[in-house]
């Protein structure tokens, strides 16, 4: 017990310090030139000690802010991990001239850690949901939550990409490896074969449902080299998985709209397009579309339309709907090499869902949280008073609004 203070301790001193730290950014092109020019396992060890220690110990401060009830459990999972890395270096000054001995334990930690983390959106989610359905919903705490989690799932992917860099380059696995890939980056990914994966995994998923599944139509614009397979340098599982969500809500959308009419469905189309800068992915179907006051709120992890599926370790099949988090994350995916995904919808009509790209690998650089003041303050102050008007009948009283706002902080 007093080991087990002593380390907790620790933990929480080491955490203090490295938030200290601001997370070093790294742009898909230095993700590829150091792989490329023989790279260095001690460069990437000496980088990976600090940065994964920096990145965890700027999450960790605002777990610390949320609130109590929603801290529970993967918060534990996430200290155990950083307690783990950080008692890895340890070693590591204990007997800093066995790099290579270290070196391997650090690439087993390094797995350890990615592998628990496995089912940290589920399980999130899940207890996202649960705190929902027993607290129901107040929109100071779905602020912060959504805030929270927007940064927590962005270190979470920022962390699995460093991590995968490393074992992929260095591990055991690096000759199981996509011989031209580099880590995890493909150099010339073709993005019309992405598309056509996700769509392909998506129509299985989507029949197993519903016995039926729309067609797809793809399109390709190219306006830097015309008539050329659109390539770029990017991470194809990271756009495999925003296409692959895209996809079973367009068909989801279309199936249930055309379930019973005697017509065909119409098809999902892809978009393929590639500007100066950007190289966008636009996704469209026909299935109804959602309402303008509706669209924000798809972005909500406190929010889905789709009957909560239960976690049940014992069932492989992946639910096609229901956590409500399909959209967000993969906005986070988009977000996070300088990208972003936006949602366009005709009510009645259908969906027009867009990816936008960076085209260049040199302007692809992570978007990281930062814990500082201003983070700090988003956990702090409660939803600001509106400030258009209501369209509600009854007047609100904004003396009383603000006197609360006042005492509360
Ligand atoms: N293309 C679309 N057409 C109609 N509704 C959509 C479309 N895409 C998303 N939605 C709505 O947005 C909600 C949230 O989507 P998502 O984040 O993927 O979570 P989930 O699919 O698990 O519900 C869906 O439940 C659905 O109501
Ligand atoms: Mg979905």
């Amino acid at each position: 017990m007093k080991l087990f203070n002593y380390l907790l301790k620790d933990v929480r001193q080491k955490i203090e310090y490295y938030s200290r730290f601001s997370p070093s950014p790294m742009s898909i092109k230095q993700f590829l030139d150091f792989g490329r020019e023989n790279a260095c396992e001690k460069t990437s060890y000496m980088f990976l000690r600090k940065e994964l220690a920096v990145r965890l110990a700027n999450t960790m401060r605002e777990v610390t802010l949320l609130p109590a009830n929603l801290q529970s459990q993967p918060s534990v999972k996430l200290v155990e991990s950083c307690s783990n890395l950080i008692l890895s270096q340890q070693l590591k000054s204990s007997n800093g001239k066995q790099l290579i001995i270290v070196g391997f334990s650090f690439l087993e930690i390094l797995i350890k850690i990615r592998n628990r983390h496995n089912d940290v959106v589920p399980t999130m989610a899940q207890g996202v949901i649960e705190y929902k359905e027993k607290f129901g919903f107040d929109p100071f705490i779905s602020s912060n939550v959504q805030y929270f989690l927007d940064r927590f799932y962005t270190n979470r992917i920022s962390f699995r990409m460093l991590i995968n860099q490393h074992t992929l380059l260095f591990g055991d696995a690096a000759c199981l490896a996509q011989p031209k890939h580099i880590g995890s980056i493909d150099p010339a990914c073709n993005v019309a074969e992405v598309v056509t994966d996700a769509y392909e995994t998506a129509k299985m998923l989507c029949e197993q449902y519903y016995m039926t599944a729309p067609e797809l139509k793809i399109g390709e614009f190219n306006s830097k080299a015309p008539k050329k397979p659109i390539q770029v340098v990017y991470v194809p599982s990271h756009l495999f998985h925003m296409l692959f969500e895209l996809f079973k809500n367009s068909m989801r959308a279309t199936v249930e709209l055309y379930e019973n009419s005697s017509e065909g469905l119409p098809p999902v189309k892809a978009m393929v397009t590639l500007g100066k800068e950007d190289l966008s992915v636009k996704i469209s179907d026909k299935g109804g579309g959602v309402p303008l006051r509706k669209i924000d709120r798809l972005f909500n992890y406190m929010y889905s339309t789709a009957p909560t599926p239960r976690l049940d370790p014992s069932q492989t099949t992946v639910p096609l709907a229901g956590f409500g988090y399909g959209l967000p994350i993969s906005r986070l995916y988009a977000r996070y090499f300088q990208g972003d995904l936006n949602l366009y919808s005709i009510e009645g009509f259908g969906t027009d869902a867009v990816i936008h790209l960076k085209a260049l690998s040199s302007e692809s650089f992570e978007r990281l949280p930062v814990f500082n003041k201003s983070a700090w303050r988003h956990y702090q102050t409660g939803p600001e008073a509106d400030d258009w008007s209501n369209p509600s009948s009854d007047p609100r009283d904004a003396s009383t609004y603000n006197l609360k706002q006042n005492t509360a902080t």
